[in-house]
Protein backbone atom coordinates (compact mmCIF):
# COMPACT_ATOMS: atom_id res chain seq x y z
CA UNK A 1 0.00 0.00 0.00
CA UNK A 2 3.16 2.25 0.73
CA UNK A 3 4.40 1.92 -2.76
CA UNK A 4 0.98 2.64 -4.16
CA UNK A 5 0.24 5.85 -1.92
CA UNK A 6 3.97 7.21 -2.81
CA UNK A 7 3.24 6.29 -6.92
CA UNK A 8 -0.28 8.32 -6.84
CA UNK A 9 1.44 11.15 -4.73
CA UNK A 10 4.58 11.32 -7.02
CA UNK A 11 2.60 11.34 -10.07
CA UNK A 12 0.34 13.94 -8.75
CA UNK A 13 2.55 16.17 -8.31
CA UNK A 14 4.73 15.79 -11.35
CA UNK A 15 1.73 15.76 -13.61
CA UNK A 16 0.20 19.08 -11.80
CA UNK A 17 3.57 21.12 -13.22
CA UNK A 18 2.06 23.11 -15.95
CA UNK A 19 5.09 23.19 -18.28
CA UNK A 20 3.00 25.49 -21.48
CA UNK A 21 1.95 28.13 -18.63
CA UNK A 22 5.68 28.06 -17.04
CA UNK A 23 7.40 28.44 -20.31
CA UNK A 24 5.38 31.02 -22.02
CA UNK A 25 5.71 32.70 -19.03
CA UNK A 26 9.35 32.32 -18.91
CA UNK A 27 9.85 33.79 -22.49
CA UNK A 28 7.47 36.78 -21.89
CA UNK A 29 4.89 35.02 -24.64
CA UNK A 30 2.38 36.49 -21.83
CA UNK A 31 -0.61 34.08 -19.71
CA UNK A 32 -1.46 31.28 -22.01
CA UNK A 33 -4.84 31.07 -20.24
CA UNK A 34 -5.59 34.25 -21.54
CA UNK A 35 -4.70 33.19 -25.48
CA UNK A 36 -6.46 31.24 -27.98
CA UNK A 37 -8.22 28.77 -26.20
CA UNK A 38 -6.98 29.66 -22.90
CA UNK A 39 -5.90 26.08 -22.87
CA UNK A 40 -2.20 25.06 -20.85
CA UNK A 41 -1.27 22.52 -23.67
CA UNK A 42 1.44 22.42 -26.30
CA UNK A 43 -1.56 23.18 -28.95
CA UNK A 44 -2.24 26.90 -27.69
CA UNK A 45 1.32 27.05 -27.17
CA UNK A 46 1.61 27.48 -30.87
CA UNK A 47 -0.56 29.80 -30.95
CA UNK A 48 1.96 32.29 -29.67
CA UNK A 49 3.66 32.03 -32.89
CA UNK A 50 6.74 30.09 -31.08
CA UNK A 51 7.25 27.01 -32.18
CA UNK A 52 10.22 25.90 -30.00
CA UNK A 53 7.77 26.84 -27.20
CA UNK A 54 5.01 24.31 -28.22
CA UNK A 55 7.86 21.54 -28.70
CA UNK A 56 9.15 22.15 -25.21
CA UNK A 57 5.78 22.10 -23.77
CA UNK A 58 4.84 18.96 -25.98
CA UNK A 59 8.09 17.32 -24.69
CA UNK A 60 7.54 17.94 -21.05
CA UNK A 61 3.89 17.35 -20.61
CA UNK A 62 4.25 13.76 -22.11
CA UNK A 63 7.59 13.56 -20.28
CA UNK A 64 6.26 14.11 -17.10
CA UNK A 65 3.69 11.43 -17.41
CA UNK A 66 6.28 9.20 -18.60
CA UNK A 67 8.84 9.16 -15.71
CA UNK A 68 5.99 9.49 -12.83
CA UNK A 69 5.54 5.75 -14.78
CA UNK A 70 9.18 5.24 -15.28
CA UNK A 71 9.79 5.94 -11.35
CA UNK A 72 6.75 3.98 -9.76
CA UNK A 73 7.62 1.00 -11.77
CA UNK A 74 11.10 0.97 -10.29
CA UNK A 75 9.53 1.13 -6.85
CA UNK A 76 6.49 -0.97 -6.97
CA UNK A 77 6.06 -2.51 -10.05
CA UNK A 78 3.18 -2.52 -12.50
CA UNK A 79 0.25 -1.87 -10.41
CA UNK A 80 2.12 1.16 -9.40
CA UNK A 81 3.34 2.42 -12.64
CA UNK A 82 -0.32 2.52 -13.26
CA UNK A 83 -1.10 4.17 -10.96
CA UNK A 84 1.34 6.67 -11.34
CA UNK A 85 0.33 7.17 -14.69
CA UNK A 86 -3.00 7.91 -13.75
CA UNK A 87 -1.93 10.42 -11.19
CA UNK A 88 -0.13 11.83 -13.70
CA UNK A 89 -2.85 12.35 -16.18
CA UNK A 90 -5.12 13.42 -13.56
CA UNK A 91 -2.58 16.20 -12.24
CA UNK A 92 -2.24 17.60 -15.39
CA UNK A 93 -6.53 18.26 -15.06
CA UNK A 94 -6.27 19.18 -11.97
CA UNK A 95 -3.59 20.91 -10.91
CA UNK A 96 -2.71 21.90 -7.48
CA UNK A 97 -0.37 24.28 -8.87
CA UNK A 98 -2.99 26.04 -10.75
CA UNK A 99 -6.29 25.95 -8.33
CA UNK A 100 -6.95 22.83 -10.25
CA UNK A 101 -8.01 24.26 -13.38
CA UNK A 102 -6.02 22.43 -15.34
CA UNK A 103 -5.20 20.83 -19.27
CA UNK A 104 -6.90 18.42 -21.42
CA UNK A 105 -4.44 15.89 -21.32
CA UNK A 106 -3.73 14.61 -24.15
CA UNK A 107 0.29 15.07 -24.27
CA UNK A 108 0.38 13.66 -20.78
CA UNK A 109 -1.69 10.54 -21.88
CA UNK A 110 0.23 10.22 -24.79
CA UNK A 111 3.69 9.97 -22.62
CA UNK A 112 2.03 8.03 -19.92
CA UNK A 113 0.79 5.76 -22.56
CA UNK A 114 4.34 4.98 -24.15
CA UNK A 115 5.93 4.33 -20.42
CA UNK A 116 3.12 1.75 -19.60
CA UNK A 117 3.77 -0.35 -23.14
CA UNK A 118 5.47 1.76 -25.73
CA UNK A 119 3.62 -0.31 -28.58
CA UNK A 120 0.67 0.70 -27.47
CA UNK A 121 1.79 3.89 -26.71
CA UNK A 122 3.29 4.28 -30.11
CA UNK A 123 0.12 3.24 -32.23
CA UNK A 124 -1.89 6.05 -30.17
CA UNK A 125 0.85 8.31 -31.05
CA UNK A 126 0.44 6.93 -34.45
CA UNK A 127 -3.55 7.48 -35.00
CA UNK A 128 -2.81 10.74 -33.31
CA UNK A 129 -0.29 11.87 -36.20
CA UNK A 130 -2.56 10.23 -39.28
CA UNK A 131 -5.42 11.90 -37.94
CA UNK A 132 -3.44 15.53 -38.11
CA UNK A 133 -1.89 14.53 -41.33
CA UNK A 134 -5.05 14.48 -42.57
CA UNK A 135 -7.04 17.25 -41.07
CA UNK A 136 -4.91 19.43 -38.99
CA UNK A 137 -6.76 19.54 -36.43
CA UNK A 138 -5.25 18.80 -32.78
CA UNK A 139 -8.61 18.29 -30.89
CA UNK A 140 -10.14 15.77 -33.20
CA UNK A 141 -6.39 13.97 -34.01
CA UNK A 142 -6.56 13.57 -29.79
CA UNK A 143 -10.13 12.21 -29.46
CA UNK A 144 -9.39 9.64 -32.44
CA UNK A 145 -6.24 8.73 -30.14
CA UNK A 146 -7.73 8.68 -26.79
CA UNK A 147 -10.81 6.56 -28.11
CA UNK A 148 -8.07 4.00 -30.14
CA UNK A 149 -5.99 3.48 -27.11
CA UNK A 150 -7.87 1.83 -24.78
CA UNK A 151 -9.50 -0.92 -27.80
CA UNK A 152 -5.31 -1.12 -28.47
CA UNK A 153 -4.70 -2.39 -25.06
CA UNK A 154 -7.75 -4.61 -25.21
CA UNK A 155 -6.12 -5.94 -28.30
CA UNK A 156 -3.13 -6.79 -27.01
CA UNK A 157 -5.00 -8.47 -24.13
CA UNK A 158 -3.17 -5.83 -21.53
CA UNK A 159 -6.69 -5.22 -19.35
CA UNK A 160 -5.23 -3.44 -16.67
CA UNK A 161 -4.08 -0.85 -18.91
CA UNK A 162 -6.81 -0.78 -21.12
CA UNK A 163 -9.25 0.12 -18.16
CA UNK A 164 -6.57 2.84 -17.13
CA UNK A 165 -6.59 4.24 -20.90
CA UNK A 166 -10.39 3.93 -20.85
CA UNK A 167 -10.68 6.26 -18.33
CA UNK A 168 -8.00 8.70 -19.16
CA UNK A 169 -9.49 8.94 -22.64
CA UNK A 170 -13.28 9.47 -20.68
CA UNK A 171 -12.08 12.74 -19.00
CA UNK A 172 -10.33 13.62 -22.63
CA UNK A 173 -13.41 13.54 -24.43
CA UNK A 174 -15.21 15.32 -21.26
CA UNK A 175 -12.22 18.08 -21.50
CA UNK A 176 -12.63 18.43 -24.58
CA UNK A 177 -16.60 19.44 -25.09
CA UNK A 178 -15.77 22.72 -26.28
CA UNK A 179 -13.79 21.59 -29.28
CA UNK A 180 -16.55 19.05 -30.23
CA UNK A 181 -19.24 21.66 -30.24
CA UNK A 182 -16.66 23.83 -32.50
CA UNK A 183 -15.76 20.81 -34.62
CA UNK A 184 -19.79 20.01 -35.24
CA UNK A 185 -20.17 23.40 -35.87
CA UNK A 186 -16.67 23.53 -38.80
CA UNK A 187 -15.16 26.45 -36.43
CA UNK A 188 -12.33 24.30 -34.53
CA UNK A 189 -8.83 26.10 -36.09
CA UNK A 190 -6.66 24.16 -37.89
CA UNK A 191 -3.09 23.43 -35.59
CA UNK A 192 -0.75 27.25 -35.73
CA UNK A 193 -3.27 28.84 -36.47
CA UNK A 194 -5.59 31.14 -34.06
CA UNK A 195 -9.25 31.05 -35.08
O1 LIG B 1 -4.26 18.95 -26.47
C1 LIG B 1 -5.37 19.76 -26.48
C2 LIG B 1 -5.87 19.79 -27.89
O2 LIG B 1 -6.48 18.57 -28.19
C3 LIG B 1 -6.81 20.92 -28.11
O3 LIG B 1 -6.24 22.13 -27.66
O4 LIG B 1 -6.07 24.57 -27.45
O5 LIG B 1 -7.11 23.57 -29.49
O6 LIG B 1 -8.31 23.45 -27.32
P1 LIG B 1 -6.98 23.52 -27.97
Amino acid sequence: AGAMILAAGLGYLLGSVPFGVVITRALGLGDLRKIGSGNIGATNVLRTGHKGAALATLALDSGKGAIAVLLARALGGEGAALVAGAAAFLGHLFPVFLGFRGGKGVATFLGTLIALSWPIGLMACGLWLLTAAMTRISSLSALVAAAGAPVLALGFGARGLALTALFMAALIFLRHRANIARLAAGTEPRIGRKT
